[in-house]
C-alpha cells in the first residue's frame, strides 16, 4: 500500500500531468483538499472509489482515513492544489507517514504561479531586467513569517515576486514593496489562473489597488517586477548567433566542438 500525493494543478482539469491522471485511476481511495483541487480531476478516479473531501479534517482525521486504507491494502491518492513543494501542507503529512512507516510517491503539478505566468503571457527571468524570481507570501490567521522573510528583504534584490495567499493584505504589501520597486512598477493580480472564470488586473503598485474589481477575493496571485512590462530586454545569449555552445559550436576549435549532448 502507498499513498500517492499528487500535485493537481492550478485549476484547468486539462492541467493534470498523465503521471497523476494514471495514478488517480489506479487507486481506489482518493483524498482531496477540496477548496481549490478542480472537480473534474476526480473524474479520473475509478467508479467505486472511496473518494473524500479533506477541507473540514483536521490532520488526524486525515491520518485516520490513510490508516483505514493502509488496513485495507489500499493505494491512495492524495490530492492537492497546484504543486505540492509550496504551501501544500504536505511537509506534515509525509512526517507522520515516515512514523507509521506508511511508503508515499510524490508526483509534481503545475504550479499556480506558472498559471499566472502564462495568463498574463509573460516570462518572470527577463535577461538584463530580472533573473530571479522569489515565491512568498504575506502572514496570515494561521502563518507568521520567519523574521527574514520579509518584502522588504526580498524586494531590495529586485527580483520578481510572485505573492501568494496575500490578496488580502495588499495595502501592506504596496506599501513595503513601493520604496524598493518604485510607484510605477508593473504589477498584475491573477484571480484563479486557468479555471474558467479566470481574472486578470495589469497595473502599477500605485494603481492595482484602485483598479482590481469587487470580489476578487482568496484565490489570486500577486505578481510584482520590471519583467512584467519590460519591452526593454537584452535578449538571451543563447541563441545569439555568435554564442559558442554544445550544440551549436563555432568552430572546430571549440571547447563544445566534440560535445553531442547537455543541459543547455
Ligand atoms: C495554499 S496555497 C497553494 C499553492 C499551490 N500549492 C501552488 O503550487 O500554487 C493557495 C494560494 O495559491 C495561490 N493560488 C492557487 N491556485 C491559484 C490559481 N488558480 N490562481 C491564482 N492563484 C492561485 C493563491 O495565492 C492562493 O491563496
Amino acid at each position: 500500500m502507498t499513498v500517492h500525493f499528487i500535485g493537481a494543478g492550478p485549476g484547468a482539469p486539462d492541467l493534470l500531468t498523465l503521471r497523476g491522471r494514471d495514478l488517480i485511476a489506479a487507486c481506489p481511495v482518493c483524498l482531496y483538499a477540496g477548496s481549490l483541487v478542480p472537480k473534474a480531476v476526480l473524474a479520473h478516479c475509478p467508479a467505486d472509489a472511496r473518494i473524500v473531501n479533506t477541507a473540514p479534517l483536521d490532520l488526524d482525521a486525515i491520518m485516520a482515513e490513510i490508516a483505514a486504507a493502509h488496513a485495507d491494502g489500499h493505494d491512495v491518492a492524495r490530492l492537492h492544489s497546484g504543486d505540492l513543494s509550496i504551501w501544500s501542507a504536505m511537509g506534515e503529512q509525509l512526517r507522520r507517514l515516515e512514523a507509521m512507516r506508511i511508503p508515499f510517491t510524490v508526483t509534481p503539478g503545475v504550479p499556480s504561479f506558472a498559471a499566472g505566468a502564462a495568463a498574463l503571457g509573460v516570462e518572470l527571468t527577463l535577461p538584463g531586467v530580472a533573473q530571479s524570481v522569489v515565491l512568498t507570501r504575506t502572514p496570515g490567521r494561521a502563518s507568521s513569517m520567519p523574521p527574514g522573510e520579509t518584502l522588504a528583504a526580498f524586494g531590495a534584490t529586485g527580483a520578481t515576486l510572485a505573492l501568494h495567499l496575500s490578496i488580502q493584505n495588499l495595502a501592506q504589501v504596496i506599501a513595503d514593496l513601493v520604496p524598493h520597486y518604485g510607484a510605477d512598477c508593473p504589477t498584475a493580480v491573477v484571480w484563479r489562473a486557468s479555471w474558467p472564470d479566470q481574472r486578470i488586473v495589469r497595473a502599477t503598485l500605485a494603481t492595482i489597488q484602485a483598479a482590481l474589481p469587487q470580489g476578487m477575493e482568496r484565490t489570486a496571485l500577486i505578481l510584482v517586477g520590471r519583467a512584467l512590462g519590460a519591452a526593454q530586454f537584452d535578449e538571451s545569449r543563447l541563441y545569439a548567433p555568435d554564442y559558442d555552445r554544445r550544440y551549436r559550436p563555432q568552430s572546430a576549435g571549440s571547447p563544445w566542438a566534440e560535445w553531442s549532448e547537455g543541459d543547455d
